[in-house]
């Protein structure tokens, strides 16, 4: 069964192998090759942007999520409660990444599914936005899967929203 997990103090080592794994990740501080010694401090850190706790200036709070698969880790997520300008040029309202090991098997698409079911439940009402490399096939797939409206096109991104 699928379903979102919030990251937590207790993430441990599943969480972490996983992040190993996705060299791609939508995240701004590094997840990826970060030494197992530092991943508490770093889940802290995603805890506490939840709550909008130490952003730094202009960022807004996210929550993260892993995607669990019966108890495994397969994806990580990130959904920002609102949109600034800056965001709506880049960022949008949620990032994706698939273990890369567990990618083409459906994961993708679930997983954008479920993070908009959970924007809402969090009262979250706004359009979400989801911006794309034009050239990234599998993500602009994963977005018109789930009803995505391409409504922007530039050299550098594709603007999916969500009603
Ligand atoms: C984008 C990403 C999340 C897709 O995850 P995924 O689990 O592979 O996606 P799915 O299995 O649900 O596949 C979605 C579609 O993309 C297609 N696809 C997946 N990988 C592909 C590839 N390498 N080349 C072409 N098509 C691909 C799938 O066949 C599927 O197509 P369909 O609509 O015909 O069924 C994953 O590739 C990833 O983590 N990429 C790196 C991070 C990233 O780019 N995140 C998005 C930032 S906007």
């Amino acid at each position: 069964m699928l379903y979102l997990q919030k990251a937590a103090r207790t993430d441990g080592r599943d969480v972490y192998e996983m992040l190993q794994r996705i060299p791609d990740t939508p995240f701004l501080d590094a997840s990826y090759q970060m030494a197992w010694e530092d991943f508490p401090n770093w889940v802290a850190h995603r805890v506490e942007m939840a709550d909008g706790v130490g952003l730094p200036e202009g960022w807004v709070p996210s929550t993260t999520f892993w995607l669990m698969d019966d108890s495994v880790p397969v994806a990580l997520s990130c959904l920002r409660h609102r949109l600034t300008d800056a965001l709506r040029e880049g960022g949008g309202s949620i990032g994706y990444a698939v273990d890369a090991t567990k990618r083409k098997m459906g994961y993708g698409k679930a997983l954008l599914e479920l993070m908009i079911q959970e924007a809402r439940r969090m009262g979250i009402t706004e359009e979400l936005l989801v911006t794309i490399h034009p050239d990234n096939i599998p993500s602009r797939r994963v977005a018109e899967a789930n009803g995505g409206v391409l409504r922007r096109e530039t050299a550098e991104r594709v603007y999916y929203w969500f009603a």
